[in-house]
């Protein structure tokens, strides 16, 4: 990684200073987040959060497409006691013993390295969502370990009700038995499900990142969840000789961290991989369920209910894969029509407001996640300030059901957002086609 400049450096300097909770006074929205995250970060770790892939077309379109749906209001109607409370439920909504009650039906999608924000990294993000009542989902990549996470989890899981949740997000390693091996640690450590992250066999040109030389996790930063640190995952090593992802992830001879970090993922997967993580899961992983994450066409939605998808997850990864590709919101339409009530769906891609999750869910999600603005709160205000923008989006959420006239989140339907009536809105041939495959 290149020598920080001067101006870096001094920023790095603010990125502690978080007692004055100022973002109670400068935080009105989301993105006021991140006007203070930029001022606060170092210029190259901001850019690395903040941007998507290439010219950026799909992280501008995640967000800005959510302005091409409209709420339909619905007036006088009894809405005293608005509820945000829902239940997760998986698979085809019968299987009891996977079904959890959530404060809303936000969570925290999974995304890695969060103490380059805030020094407690994932801890403190799971500790904001485990008050809050919302799931967190944990990245392979983080930097704080599975077991620490989860324990950080347990110490404020006893004081919350609804009993909280954490999911567990799995890439595909080249090492097969590592992949395992984290997959049974995250099980183990008590988390609830897994993400399996599949539009990842190569990370999109993150352009900024090699601008700005950053190629390497900046110490003393590590993806520890690789560390060889327990029996198991030492036994592990020894077996498929690959004690090193370390130099790996860090070995600096690609452009940018993210090309060096995608070198560990096995770039021969297939709809077989997810039927074998689905057999691991019934097999030895207490039958937690699936969430196959990164779908954007309804074909793949439906080879995914297919493989034994338990939540069908629409994502482009925040903009940051394939650029070019549609916003993850217009996407939602054609995977809700193929899927048909199979199995739910969950969304992430540019929610900003309570209207983007109230948008989302009349679409047809069930939840939706949000990445980006979960690094600028913490490095704003660490846990204080993720709970800060939690709540701030539930405030939101609950304003938005009050003038739609919708009391409960059951009671959220298609008939609450439109097209404006300039555009047109049809299933297309192939969509018909790929739905009555099902
Ligand atoms: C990794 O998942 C990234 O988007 O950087």
């Amino acid at each position: 990684m290149k020598e920080r400049d001067s101006k870096n450096k001094k920023s790095d300097a603010v990125i502690g200073d978080k007692s004055g909770y100022q973002h109670q006074q400068l935080c009105f929205n989301v993105d006021d987040f991140q006007i203070l995250a930029k001022k606060r970060l170092p210029k190259d770790l901001y850019e690395y959060l903040a941007s998507g892939s290439d010219d950026g077309q799909t992280l501008l379109e995640n967000r800005l497409a959510f302005k091409n749906w409209y709420l339909r209001p619905r007036v006088l109607r009894q809405v005293k006691h608005i509820k945000t409370r829902t239940v997760l439920r998986f698979g085809s909504g019968n299987d009891n013993a996977h079904k959890y009650p959530v404060a809303m039906p936000l969570f925290v999608s999974p995304a890695g390295v969060h103490a380059l924000c805030d020094n407690e990294g994932e801890c403190a993000t799971v500790r904001a969502c485990f008050k809050a009542s919302i799931m967190f989902g944990l990245s392979q990549h983080s930097t704080r370990s599975i077991e620490e996470v989860a324990s950080a989890a347990t110490a404020v899981s006893r004081s919350s009700s609804p009993s909280p949740l954490n999911f567990y997000q799995a890439y595909i390693l080249k090492d097969r038995k590592r992949t395992l091996s984290l997959i049974r640690r995250a099980i183990r450590a008590g988390y609830k499900g897994i993400f399996l992250t599949v539009d990842s066999v190569r990370f999109g040109y993150r352009e900024c990142d090699a601008r700005n030389g950053f190629n390497s996790l900046p110490p003393p930063h590590r993806l520890v969840n690789y560390d060889v640190n327990d029996i198991s995952a030492a036994v592990a090593a020894i077996e498929s000789n690959s004690s090193s992802l370390d130099q790996t992830y860090n070995s600096q001879e690609k452009k940018s961290w993210d090309q060096n970090s995608e070198q560990m993922f096995e770039q021969n997967v297939t709809w077989e991989d997810v039927k074998w993580i689905k057999k691991e899961l019934n097999e030895h992983g207490k039958g937690v369920p699936l969430v196959v994450k990164g779908i954007m066409t309804a074909e793949d939605a439906v080879l995914a209910v297919q493989a034994g998808a338990d939540v069908v997850m629409v994502s482009n990864h925040g903009g940051r894969q394939l650029d070019g590709c549609m916003a993850a919101i217009d996407v939602l339409p054609e995977v809700v029509r193929a899927v048909n009530g199979i199995v739910p769906i969950w969304l992430d891609g540019g929610i900003r407001r309570g209207t983007d999750i109230l948008k989302a869910l009349s679409l047809g999600a069930s939840a939706v996640g949000i990445g980006k603005p979960v690094f600028f709160a913490l490095a704003v205000g660490g846990e204080s300030a993720v709970s800060c923008l939690i709540h701030m989006l539930q405030t939101e959420l609950e304003t938005a059901m009050a003038i739609c006239g919708i009391e409960r989140i059951e009671d959220i339907k298609p008939t609450h957002v439109t097209r404006h009536p300039l555009h047109g809105f049809h299933e297309s041939p192939i969509e018909r086609l790929v739905r009555s495959s099902l």
